[in-house]
């Protein structure tokens, strides 16, 4: 894809996933990723997979082979979030993929 992600602080970066985890208002229709996946719920079996990898919205909705991270993000922002995708070099972005990469190594 070759863009820049954002880069700040890591603690930073991680406090700020974790608010918008829980943020309602990121999305068009009431709902926050932590409505699908508060306490690691609504991850099938391909997240404990190291990224990139293949995950079946990604490809059955968007026809993405396989997704890197902070792509899974964004699929999950314009799909069940109903919304537009992140701005790709924005710090809420980098904030949400660091937050995931940390539940995803917390599993
Ligand atoms: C309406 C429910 C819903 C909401 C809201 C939602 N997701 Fe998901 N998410 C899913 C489902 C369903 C899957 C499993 C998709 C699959 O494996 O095909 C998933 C999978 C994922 C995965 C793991 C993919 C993998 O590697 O297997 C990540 C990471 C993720 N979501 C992040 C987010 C983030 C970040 C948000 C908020 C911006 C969010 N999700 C909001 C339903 C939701």
């Amino acid at each position: 894809m070759g863009y820049q992600p954002y880069q700040g602080d890591p603690d930073e970066l991680m406090a700020l996933g974790k608010k918008l985890f829980n943020d309602t208002s990121l999305s068009s229709n009431g709902l926050a990723c932590a409505t699908c996946h508060n306490d690691g719920a609504g991850y099938k079996a391909t997240f404990a997979e190291a990224y990139p990898h293949s995950v079946a919205m990604a490809r059955e909705i968007f026809g993405l082979d396989s997704v890197h991270l902070d792509e899974m993000v964004q699929v999950c922002m314009v799909q069940p979030m109903a919304t537009d995708p992140l701005a790709w070099s924005s710090k809420e972005l980098a904030a949400l993929t660091a937050y995931m990469g940390e539940v995803q190594r917390g599993r």
